[in-house]
């Protein structure tokens, strides 16, 4: 109800801590709700969902298609699965690896990825954040921050540690661990003990969760990121969900469509609302991505944005004699998540006409062949299969992975310990 009132920069926490403080028992935040929602019914709704047909949305693959090369056998979304959302790419505050640090590892208790070891020795570039089989990606602004208009929810071991940690940071100690997120956005609250929200040093919204069953949730058994020798895992036991923040115009159902078209990824109706605006589709059977219309009201639609293209870097010059389709490089956040059949979901992005190379990255997958040569492509534009116009829902940038490489053995990055039957 005063959500309005607030400017677009007022924290979301703020927000919700005053709402609270007023004893409203709904909440005016619907994401929150779906959160709540999702965790009472704990993992096995989301396993009972994702292999429960009657709970999928209209799919793109049970609905006919004018352009009759579209048209899809019943049995080609069962050809690719989401395995996992394995990370969040987010660009922090160029120079800042002080209140990374603070932030990612003394607070939230993620554990450092040896891979980036060197970076957070000496300082500089990008840090890998790891939390369960998860991580964030953490690359240096240009110089800024970014901020995802969004709500990144975690599951973690033991909230009263952070809690803790806060009330220390309180106090003001100059020695303290988080001494350096003094004069920034950080801000913890606490909602009915049951649910910690956060504000990052830059103004990102993360909802974190207690465990009822810690080893079930990190789920080591399934998969693990590495850690350094003679550091612990991580506190934090999973990536349980990132919520998308879109414009009320934009096209829900279609966004469902789009992810059962491309990926095979089911809409779980359990989760999703059209009260709360909302659609979860499932990435693996532990893991959901959410869209839903901008919790600020349709005001702060024209800001919601997922992109940030340029046209003219220098990495595109000097390259002209290539016939290489031409794309700008986007320096907006990004997600990537793992799919049972990268050749499958390639071929079906590619009839919807959305495949991305981002040249700001070193991979660059131009082709079928040098998709399954890289394990990975990408994808920026959403898109409606059922919609003629072929207009963009969303941007959003989407790393794609394969579990395997083109010879059948393990990916290197992946955190998944079995890749075998994947298919
Ligand atoms: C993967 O997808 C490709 C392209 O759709 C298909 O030809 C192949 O049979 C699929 N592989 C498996 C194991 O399902």
């Amino acid at each position: 109800m005063e959500l309005k009132a607030l400017s677009p920069s007022a924290s979301l926490l703020a927000a919700l801590l005053h709402l609270h403080c007023l004893c409203v028992t709904t909440f005016a935040f619907v994401g929150v709700a779906t959160q709540i929602q999702r965790r009472t019914g704990g993992p096995s709704v989301l396993v009972k969902a994702s292999t429960s047909e009657s709970s999928i949305l209209p799919t793109a693959n049970s609905i006919s298609i004018d352009n009759e090369d579209d048209v899809e056998q019943p049995s080609s979304s069962s050809s690719c699965r989401v395995l996992l959302l394995d990370h969040l790419n987010i660009n922090h505050e160029k120079g800042r690896h002080d209140v990374v640090k603070a932030f990612y590892f003394d607070f939230l208790g993620c554990s450092i990825d040896p891979r980036k070891y060197d970076n957070y020795l000496s300082g500089k570039k990008t840090v890998w954040a790891n939390i369960g089989m998860h991580q964030f990606h953490l690359p240096e602004g240009e110089p800024k921050a970014q901020v995802f208009q969004g709500m990144i929810t975690i599951l973690h071991s033991n909230l009263d540690v952070l809690m803790e940690r806060y009330n220390r940071y309180l106090d003001g100690e100059k020695d303290d661990k988080l001494a350096p997120l003094q004069n920034t956005e950080f801000l913890v609250g606490m909602l009915d003990n049951e649910m910690m929200l956060v504000t990052d040093p830059w103004g990102n919204e993360f909802c974190i969760l207690p465990s009822d069953d810690p080893i079930e949730d990190r789920a080591a058994n399934i998969g693990s990121q590495p850690t350094l020798d003679g550091h612990v895992e991580s506190e934090g036991l999973a990536m349980e969900d990132i919520t998308v923040y879109v414009p009320h115009t934009a096209n829900l159902d279609g966004i469902s469509r789009f992810y059962e078209y491309v990926f095979g990824a089911p809409t779980l109706e359990e989760l999703s609302s059209s009260e709360s605006n909302s659609i979860s589709i499932a990435m693996g059977e532990r893991q959901t991505l959410t869209f839903q219309y901008h919790p600020y009201g349709m005001d702060a639609d024209d800001e919601v944005e997922h992109h940030e293209f340029r046209y003219h870097d220098e990495e595109n010059d000097g390259d002209s004699s290539s016939d290489q389709p031409f794309y700008p490089s986007n320096y907006g956040p990004h997600i990537s998540l793992y799919v049972s059949n990268l050749s499958h979901a390639y071929k079906q992005a590619e009839k919807l006409n959305v495949l991305y190379v981002n040249r700001r990255f070193e991979r660059q997958a131009y082709t079928l062949d040098e998709a399954i040569d890289q394990c990975m492509f990408r994808v920026v534009d959403m898109i409606d299969p059922l919609d003629e116009n072929k207009e963009v829902i969303l941007r959003l940038e989407h790393e794609v992975r394969s579990t395997t490489t083109r010879d059948g053995r393990k990916y290197k990055s992946c955190p998944l310990l079995d890749v075998s039957g994947v298919n």
